[in-house]
């Protein structure tokens, strides 16, 4: 018996994946940094269409702004000197996202080899330099032509993200061993999509969610929830010998005015929408009762098959990961009950995500362990902007102190929950590079490192040589 016991044991470990190293990371997503947006055969995603032809950014900001350069951080020669920032900085891991339309130009069928190959030469560059890839399949730039065919509407969206993740982990899956399949479907569906289609239709305030088309997009969120189990149950029968997860978009909610009940309830409410609704299909198998209801009474089709609960219980992801910028600040607004009615408390420093509150990523995380099984986290996304001043350069130098302070408070609030048990193994912050801020363009800075825009210069912040310092002080254990 004890012979089995020892045999079974070591084939156990010898196909279970274990994480030695705490990771240390930062992230970015394709359309954010990569640019090149017709190169080399690549296909248009709804990000090139937004800008382009929509000028979303417009509407918001008042520029004309687009992704077509970004940090032109598709250019092998720029990426390299990146990369040489990356090992400056100290982290072990890099968290970024492939372009689905590079890979495949019409999101399903026809391969673009030239796509493919760019992303393995990235992978081995950043492995030559001790950089653990931590590759995202889907943020927001999803195909233009799937798009016209309804988008994450149509039902046959799992399978196409099913077979774009396929190719990605038949191609990348020998050398990356984490993957995240989808990046926040809750901002990407409740945010993002509704404020583009908002956009484009020209309603006067585009960031206004109606309850009915809140209900409506319901059946999207639902697919990507979907086609993550889908795609988590194809990994596994690869036989694979690493991991792969999903990234939440996770905030505690609260009530604007604690004195108020509608603001209390309305806070109970947009935990369910926003955190509830996402966890328990992840972990329970099943959507959240409460809001199950309030959505079915405004969209009484959307009703979810018992094989799609079955896909769903199934296919646990091997780890969360975890975007955490700040809590939600909610009050009760009759006109959009579904909305994230995103108030600043007037108690805190405001970030451009929100109010810099520490204490709740802590929250978060031990609620994460009590209430979710305490499956193995990985932060994902933290950092914030704070607007001109923080990011001034000034004499060559960016004293960026609130984004710095921002930093070590968050690390210090996610390093005390890990030492209370919470499974979490490693934190990522947002972004090592001032990006592509989606509706904002390029006015919200969110880096560690200053980008001159017009010669594509890189000068790393103050707060680069703290999360530097951070690294170094809490290590690899
Ligand atoms: C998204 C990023 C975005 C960041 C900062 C996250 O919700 O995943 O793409 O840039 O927030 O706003």
């Amino acid at each position: 018996m004890r012979i089995f016991l020892v045999i079974f044991t070591a084939l156990l470990s010898s196909t279970a994946y274990s994480q030695s190293n705490f990771l240390w990371a930062t992230a970015s997503s394709a359309y954010q940094v990569e640019g090149a947006w017709q190169a080399d055969g690549k296909g248009q995603s709804i990000w090139d269409v937004y800008t382009n032809k929509h000028q979303v950014t417009q509407a918001i900001i008042n520029e004309n702004q687009t992704g077509n350069l970004a940090l032109n951080e598709y250019d092998r020669k720029q990426y390299l000197q990146d990369i040489a920032l990356m090992k400056k900085l100290g982290i072990n891991s890099y968290r970024f996202s492939i372009s689905w339309t590079r890979l495949i130009p019409d999101g399903d069928g026809k391969i673009n080899q030239a796509g493919l190959d760019h992303y393995t030469q990235f992978i081995d560059d950043l492995l030559q330099n001790g950089i653990e890839p931590m590759v995202t399949i889907y943020h927001w730039d999803f195909p233009q032509a799937l798009a016209e065919k309804g988008g994450w509407h149509n039902p046959e969206s799992v399978k196409w993200f099913d077979n774009y993740a396929h190719l990605i982990f038949t191609t990348y899956g020998k050398k990356v061993k984490k993957f995240i399949t989808i990046n926040e479907p809750y901002f990407n569906i409740f945010w993002a999509e509704l404020a583009a289609q908002n956009i484009i239709n020209k309603v006067s305030n585009p960031m206004a969610f109606t309850t009915e088309s809140c209900s409506k997009e319901v059946l999207a969120a639902h697919h990507l929830m979907l086609a993550n189990a889908k795609a988590i149950q194809t990994y596994r029968s690869l036989g694979l010998k690493g991991i792969v997860g999903v990234t939440l978009g996770l905030a505690p909610t609260l009530p604007l005015n604690d004195q108020s009940d509608a603001d209390k309830k309305a806070a109970i409410r947009q935990d369910g929408i926003q955190n509830r609704w996402f966890l328990d299909p992840l972990f329970k198998g099943t959507y959240p009762a409460d809001i199950l209801r309030l959505y079915q009474q405004h969209n009484p089709s959307f009703q979810p098959s018992a094989a799609d609960y079955t896909l769903l219980a199934a296919n646990k992801p091997d780890f969360l990961g975890i975007n955490y910028y700040a809590p939600s600040i909610v009050n009760e607004d009759s006109s959009m009950p579904f909305a994230l009615n995103w108030q600043n408390n007037p108690d805190s420093i405001k970030s451009f995500n929100g109010p810099v509150r520490p204490e709740y990523l802590h929250h978060l995380l031990v609620r994460l362990k009590n209430e979710y099984g305490n499956p193995m986290m990985i932060i994902t996304e933290n950092g914030a902007g704070f607007g001109d001043k923080d990011d001034e350069l000034a004499n060559g130098s960016v004293q960026d102190n609130h984004r710095a302070d921002y930093l070590k408070r968050h690390i210090e609030a996610a390093m005390a929950a890990r030492k209370e048990g919470v499974n979490l193994q490693g934190y990522t912050a947002w972004s090592l590079f001032d990006n592509f801020e989606w509706f904002y363009g390029y006015t919200s800075r969110f880096g560690l490192v200053y980008i001159n825009y017009k010669t594509q210069e890189r000068i790393p912040k103050k707060s680069f040589l703290v999360y530097k310092d951070l690294i170094k002080k809490y290590g690899n254990k």
